[in-house]
């Protein structure tokens, strides 16, 4: 059972904020010896959350911090350490904190990312849990804090667990660790906690949304201000803590063509957050999708937090421009964040440049659909994605998995997360990628039920590489049973960059090649394709993939290379994306 003891805290980099970024202690512990005892029970004063130090030259302390090699945070640390690259196990992190602030004033350390099960010591106590290895979460520590000598220690847990999400199998490297940004945020007693400004549904100039106030707020007034649309509003806090706002303002929608975003600013007496938010709106009619009322199709690309031009896991602004940047090189108006929620710069350099997200959480392959344990932990995941994301004019699909077994169970499941997400936000569509069913060779349907809970229908499918060669695509029709968007969410090839030969030969660049002009062939002609997200920009570290000389542990389905080189896939898809934008 996840035992999520954190919370969320809206936008700590629009707050008054300290990077904890930089090194960190760490102790490798493969036998979790720092969290359980030879007899396999928690420790109570033995554990290496209390940071011990021998009292006198006859104390026995087995372990020591300061004396531990670093590790950078953020990261992984699978590609710090050429010994841990498949390390998956217990790593523990420490580093000092600053003193505790003066008066009322509270203190919360703010994770965006530990992968995948963290808890969290300050000075020995125990301040808060979390399961899930791709969204941010905070933990308040206030109460644990001294006038001086503080100090934080996190174990962090990356093993696979068949009851986890995801699950055991995934065709993405485990990376462990404080994979992202840490802060240490301090607020007033009163603070602002969470908020959504957003247009409303169905409205293309009138903005909704409300605040959420933490603390001793009774009847207390907050003021949101957006300075370049005259705006400035002011509403006082329900017993909850909560105010609602709402107003008409002329505002520039945001849209991949014009992303415009507006400075907003939301205060207290004593706190301020600042955001940059862009209003648009996004649904659906029959087969379209509508972005701000008109039709779009959706030019993407699959992406993976794969860290461009150098290994492990992707966490920068710097990350994000780069690979953001490849994608609006390759003509996107979307990219497909897969397969679970990205670090925050990437929807924020998206919400941006202008590019249009698909967002989803790890529900991939072979969940544990019958574990009511396992479905807490993909709704906690779903809630803690759409709790901070909500405020991305970027993101207009949240999906709740992909390519999962049809089954009674799976069904349940994941209809149940459909249901949760629609329910707290309505001013997305929900999807999902679904398989297809083969008819004949020729025929391809999307059949699955699940589809009658989603508004976009999602698929992968793999014509021209598990299924057949380059010409497989060629005469095939696809029909469905929805009358729903549908978004091919993957297909491809692999190819090893620099390595050619005929488009017959497996691996080489020519046959990738082959297979995305036979593809996009196919794809033009399927009357309710609204968008596709091939897979995927960039080659990424697999454990399932070992082929010596071609993978050595690298899926090759990327347009570009590990080391940024360009396939020549990327240039015919480039040129279909630049006939798309035309039309
Ligand atoms: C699947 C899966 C991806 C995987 C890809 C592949 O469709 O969704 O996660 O990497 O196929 O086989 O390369």
């Amino acid at each position: 059972m996840p035992n999520n003891t954190t919370l969320h805290l809206q936008n700590p980099y629009g707050r008054q904020n300290l990077s904890l970024n930089g090194e960190w202690s760490a102790i490798v512990d493969p036998y979790d010896n720092g969290y359980i005892d030879y007899r396999y029970q928690p420790h109570t004063v033995e554990g290496y959350f209390a940071n011990r130090k021998p009292t006198s030259p006859s104390d026995r302390v087995e372990y020591d911090f300061d004396r531990s090699e670093a590790l950078q945070v953020p990261g992984d640390w699978n590609s710090q350490r050429r010994e841990l690259f498949f390390y998956e196990g217990t790593v523990w992190y420490k580093r000092d904190l600053p003193s505790k602030p003066s008066g009322d004033r509270r203190v919360f350390l703010w994770f965006g990312a530990a992968n995948y099960e963290a808890k969290i010591y300050v000075n020995g106590f125990l301040a808060g849990e979390h399961t899930g290895g791709f969204t941010s979460f905070a933990v308040e520590v206030t109460k644990w804090l001294r006038e001086a000598e503080n100090f934080v220690v996190v174990r962090v847990n990356n093993q696979r667990r068949s009851d986890g999400v995801p699950t055991l199998n995934t065709d993405w490297w485990n990376y462990g660790g404080l994979t992202r940004d840490v802060q240490w945020v301090e607020t007033p007693g009163a603070f602002i906690v969470d908020y959504s400004v957003q247009l409303e549904k169905g409205q293309l100039d009138k903005i909704t949304g409300w605040v959420k106030l933490d603390g001793p707020t009774k009847e207390m007034v907050f003021t949101l201000a957006i300075p370049e649309l005259g705006v400035t509003v002011t509403a006082t806090a329900d017993e909850t803590g909560t105010g609602h706002f709402e107003f008409y303002a002329p505002v520039e929608l945001w849209s991949p063509e014009n992303p415009r975003l507006y400075g907003v600013r939301i205060m207290t007496a004593d706190d301020t957050v600042e955001d940059r938010i862009g209003f648009r709106n996004v649904q659906t009619r029959g087969c379209d999708i509508l972005l701000n009322g008109q039709p779009v199709f959706l030019r993407g690309i699959s992406i993976h937090e794969q860290a461009p031009l150098r290994e492990g896991r992707a966490h920068s602004e710097a990350d994000a421009r780069q690979l953001l940047g490849w994608a609006k090189e390759l003509g996107c108006n979307f990219v497909r964040l897969a397969h679970y929620p990205h670090n925050s710069h990437m929807l924020r350099i998206a919400d941006e440049l202008g590019l249009m997200v698909w967002a989803e959480i790890p529900v991939y392959w072979t969940i544990e659909w019958d574990n009511p344990e396992t479905l807490e932990n993909a709704k906690q995941q779903l809630v803690e994605m759409i709790e901070r994301d909500k405020n991305r004019a970027s993101v207009v699909i949240w999906s709740v998995g992909n390519e999962t077994p049809l089954s009674e169970s799976r069904l349940h499941f994941m209809g149940e997360l459909a249901k949760a997400a629609r329910k707290m936000d309505s001013s997305r569509l929900i999807s999902a990628a679904l398989e297809r069913q083969e008819i004949d060779p020729h025929t391809q349907m999307i059949v699955d039920p699940l589809g009658l809970h989603l508004d976009v229908l999602g698929c992968n499918e793999y014509l021209g590489w598990y299924d057949g060669l380059p010409d497989r695509p060629d005469g095939v029709t696809w029909q469905t049973a929805l009358d729903k968007p549908l978004i091919m969410t993957e297909f491809g090839a692999d190819a090893l960059q620099g390595n050619h030969g005929d488009a017959l030969t497996r691996w080489t660049e020519e046959y990738q090649a082959s297979v995305y002009e036979h593809q996009i062939a196919m794809l033009e002609k399927i009357p309710f394709l609204r968008g596709i997200t091939p897979w995927i920009l960039t080659d990424f570290r697999s454990p399932r993939r070992p082929l010596p000389g071609i993978q050595d542990y690298w899926n090759r389905k990327g347009l570009i290379s590990e080391r940024g080189e360009k396939k020549q896939a990327f240039y015919v898809l480039q040129k279909f994306y630049e006939r798309m934008a035309r039309r």
